[in-house]
């Protein structure tokens, strides 16, 4: 008999996120918990290395200018250590890289694990080393929930996507990793995702649905963004609108694979670096200058300071909570 997510994780899931995303809180969850000691969602990154070349992905924009790197063991322990009692609402182990191709990636969830370090463990992964050492290893080792980033249904458009072969081997390495969890017992959530915009069909999206429905814990359909300007696709519809503060900057870090610290996972090419943790503690970082400086800039309407939030469309996802943020001082000023 096979286990799956539990009632806690879905509590959580229900009371804290916009129903069908992982990145945006519901307001009333960042009135209640958001606070100056620490942020309520970490995205740490295991590595930017990757095996996909994903063609709306600005990875590839960003190795150049960054190189490639793997968090090490000792650094992740070390970001873990600073949470404490501010535990997470999640911790996302992905940014812009492939997380499965850091071996010691079982370790870390462990590590987070024993220091109860987040209410969800999760992350975003291609899927193709899901049924490897590593893929089974966190599947083991108790991540609470896996988005496989299959984005297609076709082989066709897999390549085009992608920029590789081989739907039908990764559909069948999930399905391996869904009878591998049932088979330890796993409380592991296994959902798979695909993105709805111009290049993909409704013929596609059926299929997709028709594939995993009844396969995987979830299937998810998210919109396409276009990583602040950098990729040419058409972004999903209902994110073209009037522009407010972007609530992310009061919740949320994203820590590269290389201890740089940013504003968030849509900062690709570190325009909205804020710190690093070789030199500071994510508390400092939190309440640090350079972060509230662009806070600042956001609660006046200064939409391209970093560049990054110029032509971003995530901001749209989690509300207009400028009047808030407006009368809490003390994460805009020194
Ligand atoms: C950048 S990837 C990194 C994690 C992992 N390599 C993966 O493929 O899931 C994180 C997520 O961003 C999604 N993604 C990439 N480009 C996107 C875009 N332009 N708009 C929306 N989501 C995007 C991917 O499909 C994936 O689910």
């Amino acid at each position: 008999m096979g286990r799956g997510p539990s009632d806690r994780y879905f509590q959580v899931l229900n009371e804290c996120y916009v129903d069908g995303t992982l990145t945006c809180l519901k307001p009333s969850v960042i009135e209640q918990r958001i606070n100056t000691k620490f942020p309520l969602v970490l995205n740490i990154e295991p590595t930017n290395d990757c095996n996909a070349k994903c063609y709306y992905c600005a990875r590839e924009m960003m190795i150049k200018e960054q190189g490639i790197h793997y968090l090490s063991i000792m650094d992740f322990r070390n970001i873990i250590d600073q949470i404490g009692n501010n535990k997470l609402i999640m911790l996302n182990l992905h940014k812009n890289g492939e997380p499965l191709l850091n071996k010691n990636l079982p370790e870390m969830v462990t590590y987070a694990k024993e220091k109860n370090a987040a209410d969800i463990i999760h992350l975003n992964t291609n899927g193709i080393l899901l049924n490897s050492s590593v893929g089974k290893g966190i599947i083991k080792h108790g991540i609470d929930d896996i988005t496989v980033s299959i984005d297609a249904a076709f082989e066709d458009t897999y390549v085009k996507f992608k920029g590789l072969s081989g739907l039908e081997k990764l559909e069948s390495n999930i399905i391996k990793a869904i009878e591998y969890r049932n088979k330890i017992r796993s409380l592991t959530k296994i959902r798979v995702k695909i993105m709805e915009f111009d290049e993909v069909s409704k013929e596609e999206l059926n299929l997709f649905h028709k594939k995993w429905t009844d396969v995987a814990d979830e299937v998810q359909v998210t919109g396409i963004h276009n990583w602040s300007g950098a990729v040419g696709v058409k972004v999903t519809d209902e994110q073209v609108g009037k522009r407010y503060v972007c609530a992310l900057l009061w919740y949320m870090l994203a820590i590269n694979s290389n201890g740089k610290v940013g504003l968030c996972s849509v900062d690709w090419n570190y325009s909205g670096v804020v710190g690093d943790i070789h030199t500071q503690t994510i508390h400092e970082i939190w309440n640090g200058i350079l972060l509230k400086k662009i806070r600042q800039a956001q609660l006046k309407g200064i939409w391209d300071y970093p560049k990054v939030c110029e032509k971003c469309v995530v901001w749209v996802s989690v509300g207009n909570m400028t009047e808030f943020f407006k009368r809490r001082r003390a994460f805009i000023s020194k």
